[in-house]
């Protein structure tokens, strides 16, 4: 396939942006000029000379030079009106915005299908870890049973800190901001949106389903407390977010995040501070292990990148698992094992918990390890944000 001379019309130029550039600038063999940089605030410094930047998107959008729009943008809405425009208008996208893809996942499909033209996304999800063209291409003839990970370096990097330091949440997440991880207002991380949002895009192309992520339970860190942090230690084990997504039987799929105790033979277990990774299981490559910076600007940028350079080859998703339809269903109705820290036994009976089978009562805290029902967890969702409980996955069982 012959490379066309890519001409980019770049949409944001903040931490990815700014990453994409020197990562570009860097890549001396590699053939593409940013046409034009479109971005919000008149009144920001930029590093480069202003001639570059434009605060009009019809700028980049109407220019028929531009043949590639990437989109690195942080509002999610503003993103979706900019990507159907320019899909609209015949060109290919490039973009790192996992919640734009994961609440717009239908229309972007069909967008795709019906203006004949190419989005990639390969950043959305795990940044710098290639997961998903993984998924389209390498795992297309094999049954893959299951796939889970760590997918926000945020979350990961507090309980990094909590772990190794002994600190409480507050002080983890104060030095997550300082070190600029944390956003101000950190809630699309610690309460478990961002890797949802990912998990989403990634069951699109493990299992050819694009769920929308109200269906799926999660929970995040906000509540976890030293109490947590020392049952696990004492335990020898860790905890760390992780989102799941696995086969129930041969055309259902479940899902959650939940935040998970992980030994230290796991592959999971070493992956600390604001890395990322994933693990596959399927029917003949059996586990593998993919690991990686999961977030930053030059990391990330070099995935955007690689999407960059494989749409200048003329690569796009297939959505082969979507097309083979072999997954139909999505189920809520999985029982598995989870650790459960409270304080009020009316809360605790709110779980239904069967198969009980550690219990503690002490002077500061009570927990209780027992088999819940997923769809449980699911409709207690909004009382659990209120509730003083924090819920662990303990990955020893998961029936349905
Ligand atoms: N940061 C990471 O490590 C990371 C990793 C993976 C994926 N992502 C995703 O990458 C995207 C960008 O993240 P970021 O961290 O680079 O964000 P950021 O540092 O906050 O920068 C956002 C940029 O978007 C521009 N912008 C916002 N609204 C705009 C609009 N309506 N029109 C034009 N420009 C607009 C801003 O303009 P001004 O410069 O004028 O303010 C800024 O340049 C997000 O979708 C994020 O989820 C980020």
């Amino acid at each position: 396939m012959t490379r066309e001379k890519l001409r980019i019309g770049l949409f944001g130029y903040g931490c990815v942006g700014q990453g994409l550039h020197d990562v570009l600038n860097n890549s001396k063999g590699f053939k593409a000029d940013i046409v034009r940089i479109c971005v919000k605030n008149r009144k920001k410094k930029r590093r480069i000379p202003m001639s570059n930047f434009t605060f009009d998107k019809n700028d980049i959008l109407n220019d028929p030079s531009v043949n590639l729009i990437v989109e690195l943008i942080d509002d999610a809405d503003a993103a979706f009106k900019i990507v159907s425009m320019a899909m609209k208008k015949g060109k290919n996208v490039v973009t790192a915005n996992k919640v734009m893809v994961a609440k717009h996942f239908s229309e972007l499909f069909e967008m795709q299908e019906k203006y004949k033209v190419s989005l990639l996304y390969e950043a959305s999800a795990g940044a710098s870890i290639p997961i998903i063209r993984n998924l389209e291409e390498y795992y297309d003839n094999e049954l893959l049973y299951s796939l889970r990970g760590i997918l926000n370096g945020t979350t990961n990097y507090i309980l990094t800190l909590m772990h190794n330091q002994g600190i409480d949440y507050d002080v983890a997440l104060n030095d997550a901001r300082k070190k600029g991880f944390a956003e101000s207002d950190p809630s699309l991380d610690v309460d478990g949106w961002d890797p949802k949002y990912k998990l989403c895009i990634i069951t699109g192309h493990a299992y050819g389903l694009f769920l929308d992520p109200s269906e799926i339970f999660h929970y995040g860190i906000k509540t976890i407390s030293k109490f947590d942090i020392q049952y696990a230690k004492e335990k020898g084990l860790k905890i760390k977010l992780v989102p799941f997504v696995g086969k129930t039987n041969e055309n259902t799929i479940t899902s959650f995040v939940l935040p998970r105790f992980i030994s230290p033979d796991k592959y999971l277990y070493n992956v600390d501070n604001e890395y990322n990774g994933v693990i596959t299981e399927a029917a003949f490559a059996d586990k593998q292990f993919f690991s990686g910076k999961g977030a930053g600007g030059h990391a990330t940028g070099s995935a955007v990148l690689s999407d960059i350079s494989a749409n200048s080859y003329g690569y796009r998703y297939e959505y082969k698992k979507y097309l083979q339809g072999t997954v139909t269903n999505y189920t809520r109705d999985f029982r598995i094992e989870v650790y459960l820290r409270y304080n009020e036994e009316k809360d605790k009976d709110l779980f239904g918990f069967e198969e009980v089978s550690e219990y503690f009562c002490g002077r500061s805290y009570k927990y209780v390890i027992g088999i819940v029902n997923l769809e449980r967890l699911y409709k207690l969702r909004e009382q659990l944000q209120k509730m003083d409980v924090f819920i662990v996955n303990t990955g020893r069982k998961g029936i349905n």
